[in-house]
């Protein structure tokens, strides 16, 4: 029988213009979006440099949306309180990050914020084997981290796929986040895969009707869902 789960689309706002990010927020809150998906970048774990925590704390007066913050930064655990008590909801830091990633994870957990676990597009998800019990959700990269507009990499569903498989075998449950290239030509394979929520950077903030596009994006996903083997 075919596994029915929600699927969400979380838009990142890397892709919006930062003058006006309250106008990029309303616009995707009308379209639906009750994620939204926010990338701290340190210029060392990768090579760009975008949004901190007073960034994060302006949004949370903006918006009651539930806030996703991927951090791309070397040594995560050093800013998890300071992103927790900015207003983060959801918190993830890059397997590749830290060498401390159990002890990160329950940082984050601490202040009560789900903790997620990244993985580049070369590191396998079997890495993740012991920490998978402890996290609320797993992020598949599907492009290098650093930027927006880059092509999916469809090695990515395949390891959805594994994620999936391997959350069988645990008894605490995890979701399943995808980040990078999704867009109308991508949305279906990652879902049917078993992704439960998509970043959505440039398809959603490019377009020229935001809120159009994140609809359209739900309503391809929640199609997907019911082809899901
Ligand atoms: C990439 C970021 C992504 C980015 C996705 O480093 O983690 O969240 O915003 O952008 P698009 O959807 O344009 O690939
Ligand atoms: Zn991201």
């Amino acid at each position: 029988m075919a596994s029915i789960s929600p699927v969400e689309i979380a838009p990142s706002i890397l892709a919006a213009d930062f003058a006006s990010l309250g106008d990029a927020i309303r616009a995707v809150e009308r379209g639906g979006a009750r994620i939204l998906h926010v990338d701290v970048m340190d210029g060392h774990f990768v090579p760009n440099i975008s949004i901190g925590v007073p960034v994060v704390a302006s949004l949370r007066k903006a918006t009651q949306l539930t806030l996703d913050v991927h951090l791309m930064i070397e040594n995560p655990e050093r800013y998890i309180d300071a992103f927790a008590e900015a207003g983060a909801d959801m918190i993830s830091v890059h397997q590749e990050a830290t060498p401390h990633l159990h002890r990160a994870v329950h940082a984050i957990k601490e202040h009560g914020c789900r903790a997620g676990v990244v993985v580049n597009p070369a590191t396998p998800v079997s890495t993740l084997t012991e920490i998978l019990p402890d996290v609320d959700y797993a992020l598949v990269m599907s492009v290098n981290p650093g930027f927006g507009g880059q092509s999916f990499i469809p090695g990515a569903i395949e390891k959805i796929a594994q994620l999936r498989q391997m959350r069988s075998g645990y008894t605490r449950t995890f979701r399943i986040e995808v980040d990078g290239g999704i867009g109308p030509d991508t949305v279906a394979s990652v879902v049917r895969a078993g992704a439960e929520i998509l970043v959505a950077g440039t398809s959603v903030f490019h377009s020229p009707d935001p809120e159009a596009a994140v609809r359209g994006l739900q309503r391809l996903a929640s199609e997907a869902v019911l082809q899901r083997v």
